[in-house]
């Protein structure tokens, strides 16, 4: 493994990208010692020429629990990655969720395996819900009813394209999308959460007021939506 890391970075230094410096990937040494990320992070920088290396003071990370993004399962957790600051996360990101990254690390030869397949087993589909609902209104009034209508007080305003959050919580996978909104369109271009987002792209500020969340705001949020339908039990949603 040694020999293959120095011909691999005898390979890098002879790119044009090679005087960028490596960015640094914490992992724990439950994870780090099971020898999955020398076999995926030089198969990484092969691929995009952004040299990953593993660096317990790293500033992007890989850890054991939310918040982050869920990016594989093995030795008995979900792994998350909190991208932090470096843009060149977002490649790494991207990589680890693309085909190629998932092959790569589903065939991660052990003796420790990893799964891609995050699909929760069957029983436990129910969202567990423990944000504060009222913390959720107050969240969802300050930063999404500028656009989406979100509640009965408000149902004149809002903008009329965007669909009502009691729209939204008629669907079957509604916790789904607000889990994740901030990665959905529109959101990215004027969304940070913190610790999960990468900053936005210099050259592509935010268009409009940016809206910062912290990742336990996204809780709140999902309780307050989830309280919604129990309130309007008994009467038809009204659907616009
Ligand atoms: C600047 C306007 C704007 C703001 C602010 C905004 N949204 Fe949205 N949102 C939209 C639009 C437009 C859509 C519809 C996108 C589409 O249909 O493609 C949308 C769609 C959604 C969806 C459905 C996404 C999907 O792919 O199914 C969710 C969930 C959502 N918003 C949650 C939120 C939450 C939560 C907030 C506040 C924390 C928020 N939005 C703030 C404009 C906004």
């Amino acid at each position: 493994m040694r020999m293959l890391l120095l011909c691999l970075s005898l390979l890098a230094s002879a790119s044009p990208l090679a005087a960028q410096e490596a960015l640094g990937l914490a992992a724990p040494p439950a994870l780090a010692d099971t020898g999955l990320l020398q076999y995926l992070l030089p198969r990484f920088s092969l691929k995009t020429g952004v040299r990953v290396v593993p660096d317990p003071g790293g500033t992007m990370e890989l850890a054991d629990a939310a918040p982050g993004t869920p990016v594989f399962a093995g030795a008995g957790v979900t792994w998350h990655l909190r991208p932090g600051d470096d843009p060149r996360a977002v490649r790494f990101l991207e990589w680890l969720t693309s085909d190629i990254g998932r092959r790569t690390i589903d065939s991660f030869p052990g003796p420790a395996t990893f799964t891609t397949d995050l699909t929760p087993p069957e029983e436990d589909t129910a969202p567990e819900i423990t944000g504060d609902a009222a913390l959720g209104a107050d969240l969802s009034r300050t930063h999404c009813a500028r656009c989406h209508v979100i509640g009965e007080a408000d149902r004149n305003k809002g903008i009329g394209s965007t669909p009502s959050f009691a729209v939204l919580r008629a669907l079957n996978d509604w916790d789904e999308r607000f889990m994740t909104f901030y990665v959905r369109a529109p959101h990215p271009a004027f969304t940070q959460i913190q610790g999960i987002t990468a900053p936005f792209d210099i050259t592509r500020p935010s268009p409009i007021a940016p809206l910062l969340m912290q990742p336990e705001d996204i809780d709140a949020i999902l309780a307050f939506v989830a309280a919604m339908n129990a309130a309007n039990l008994g009467a038809p949603l009204q659907l616009q």
